[in-house]
Formats: C-alpha cells, structure tokens, sequence
C-alpha cells in the first residue's frame, strides 16, 4: 500500500501542477452572476433626494442601511450602510475603542486581551495584532465557543476587553454557534463587564450551500440579552456579489455606534453611494439577495462534494475533517503533529495551501494539526488534482514514507 502512496506522489510531482487553493475566493462562475451590475443605469439621488454623485451621507444611503436592516434583521437606525470592506468595520471598530472606549480607552490597559475561537481568521490575528491585543485561544465545538474555557479565561485573565468571532460557518472549521451558546455567550460576558465587547464577523450570514442549522437573527439575541450597546456585528457583499466591490454593514447600538461614528467622520467623508445604488437596483430586496445566494449555492457546493469524496478515502487514522453546510473553508486536522510537512509536500507536488499554523494566533498551532481548504477558487478539475496532492501528501506524512 505504501509503495502505491510513493508512485502517486512521483506521478503527481509528474504533473508540474500549480494550483493555488489558500484563500476563499469567489470563483468567476460567480461573479459572473453578478455581471449585470457593471451595466446598471442608476438615479443620481437616493430615496431621501440626496445627491449620489457627492459627498454626503456619511454613513449610506437609507436604501441601502435598509437593505442591511432586513439581512442583519437589526433596526434601521442601529445600520450604518458603509464602503466594499467588512474587514474595515471590525478594523475601525477595534481602532474606535483602542482610542476612544469609555471609560478607559483599550490604549490606555496595558495588556489588553481579546478571546478568539480556534481555528480561527488569520486576518482577526493580524488585525489585534497591528493594536498589540493579544489573542487568547478559546476551543471551538460544534455549536459553538467552549463555554467553560471561556468562562475560565474570564476569571483567570486580567484585562480581557471583548472576543471576536465568526458565529455561521466559521471562518476555517464551518461551526455555526447554536442560539444557546450565543445567549451564554452574551450572559457570562456582560456578567463579567458592561464594557466587555462582543464583535461578530457574520461574513458567511447567507452562505449556506445545504441544509444547515436554524439560528435565530443575532440581534434578536443580542436584544433579549440586553448587549446591544456593546455587541457590533459586521457583514458584506463581498461573497455575494464582488470581491471587495459590494457593500458593507454594520448593527450596533449605543456607545460602540457612537465610537465608530466618531472615527469614520474622522477618515472618510462618505463612502460610495453609487455602487451602494447600483447593489440596490440589482437586487431591490433581502429576498432577491437570498435568491442569489442559492445560485452560488449550486456552483459551490459541487467543489465541497469532490472535496469530501477525497477526503473520505483517507484513512481515519490519519484524521478528522470538518464538513459544513456553508462559507468557504474546510478544516482536516491530522491525527499526529504533521500539518506544516503536509503543506510542504503539497508544495513540491505545486499545491498551495494555506501555511500550517495560520489558522491560530501568532501562526502557532499547538498540535501542528489544522490545514485550512479552500475549494471555491479553482475549477472542478484542478480541485481534484489539489485533493489528490493533498491526501496523498496526508499520507506520506503520516505513515513517514520517505520520497
Ligand atoms: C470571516 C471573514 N471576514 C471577513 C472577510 C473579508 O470580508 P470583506 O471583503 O467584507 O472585508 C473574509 C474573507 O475571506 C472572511 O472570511
């Protein structure tokens, strides 16, 4: 069996391959549903007269803080409608409070922590980082953050500000939290400080591509449990319509409304209200968006399907793998230390994968066990090809073949 192992890795090196499968891109199958957008013919005001080839609403046009009202199921007046970026909103988010929070701003601790579920969003690593917040591992489980663990690092940590996390089809290992665990969540947090923030980076809000687990609308949550004023959630349109082309949004209440105002006016004057119009004509409703999240639906879920059909043959000993309903990453997490020699053999063989340890704060994986997959951005039949180099290098390393 291993001699067979050793003559497909040969063969696959072979192929001279070079198949890039790192990051959760939209594949241009995709974003080809979207092409009507780069055609549409707009008014040049918004529903309330302003003019949209100016500068003026700051914080979007209210047919667009509309739209995010009835996707993030959060009034109105709790949406800021923003530009293309929702990696920007929990960046100036984190850089409000890092300034201004009240009454002690984040700069002014001097070691403030934030609790982030592992695996986790390299750039959520990157961005407390560029602060010098340190990021305390949480494990994740099926429905949700470790409770327990969570609950420990409050009584055990001093100055822990908030967490930040991916609560549906979490960003790499597909989770989503169950209402459950959100509302424990939000009891032993703001038990432990009505200053304690809660960020939600709710990117994959409507990207099931099967059946998944009902959640409750966040706020609805957030409102019952009475955080509105330290909760932010943020999503965008990158994965729905464009790339860093779409719309973002923001729901918080209170003083975290007030604190990302205050630095938005600061660095921009308003964001664009065009091509917030433009996403407007185009869909018109929440429904039309959901509508259109089923045909990315069927393009995507055909990649996670070949995907598992080559995780599936590995064997188990070898390891576990994540199987989600939604979003754009699956997680294998190998049974010994091996993660970084993996990624490396799925090199010479020319597949790019994620680096092994980016998953968890500071690149360090304790186990050297998680390996992020990205399936979307490549046709059907690199992502073979790419599965194929994977399971196969999954097994040199395990088994310890020498090639
Ligand atoms: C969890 C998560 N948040 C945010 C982003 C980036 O979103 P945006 O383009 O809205 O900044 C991504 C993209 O991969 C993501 O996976």
């Amino acid at each position: 069996m291993h001699q067979e192992i050793i003559t497909r890795f040969k063969s696959l090196k072979d192929k001279q391959l070079s198949i890039d499968i790192t990051r959760g891109k939209p594949d241009i199958d995709q974003l080809d549903l979207s092409n009507k957008l780069l055609n549409i013919s707009i008014a040049t005001t918004s529903e309330n007269g302003a003019d949209l080839r100016n500068y003026g609403e700051p914080f979007g046009i209210i047919e667009a803080r509309k739209l995010g009202s009835e996707l993030l199921e959060a009034p109105v007046e709790n949406i800021l409608a923003c530009e293309q970026s929702s990696l920007l909103l929990t960046y100036q988010t984190v850089l409000s409070n890092f300034l201004f929070a009240e009454p002690t701003p984040w700069k002014d601790i001097k070691n403030p922590k934030f609790i982030c579920p592992v695996p986790g969003f390299d750039r959520h690593f990157m961005m407390l980082n560029d602060f010098g917040i340190e990021a305390l591992p949480v494990p994740l489980h099926e429905d949700g953050v470790d409770i327990e663990a969570f609950q420990k690092i409050l009584e055990n940590e001093d100055d822990v500000v908030g967490m930040l996390c991916v609560p549906r089809h979490s960003n790499p290992s597909g989770e989503i939290y169950s209402d459950h665990n959100l509302e424990n969540l939000f009891k032993i947090g703001s038990s432990f400080s009505n200053k304690f923030l809660f960020i939600f980076d709710h990117a994959y809000l409507i990207h099931d591509f099967l059946p998944s687990k009902k959640q409750r609308p966040l706020w609805e949550i957030v409102k019952e449990t009475g955080v509105e004023d330290q909760t932010v959630i943020t999503t965008s349109f990158s994965k729905v319509t464009f790339g860093g082309g779409g719309i973002s949004f923001v729901a918080t209440s209170g003083h975290s409304l007030k604190l990302i105002k205050k630095v938005r006016t600061t660095m921009i004057i308003c964001p664009d209200k065009l091509n917030q119009k433009r996403h407007i004509e185009f869909f018109k409703n929440a429904e039309n968006v959901k509508k259109h999240m089923e045909k990315h639906a069927e393009l995507i879920r055909p990649k996670f399907e070949i995907a598992n059909s080559f995780l599936e043959k590995l064997p188990e000993e070898c390891g576990t793998f994540s199987k989600p309903t939604g979003g754009y990453f699956i997680t294998y997490s190998t049974s010994k230390p091996i993660a970084t020699k993996v990624v490396s053999l799925c090199k010479e063989m020319g597949v790019l994968i994620t680096p092994a340890g980016s998953t968890y704060p500071n690149g360090l994986d304790p186990n050297d066990s998680v390996i992020r997959i990205a399936p979307t951005y490549v046709s059907q039949e690199e992502l073979s090809d790419a599965m194929n180099v994977f399971t196969t290098a999954v097994e040199i390393a395990h088994f310890d073949l020498k090639v």
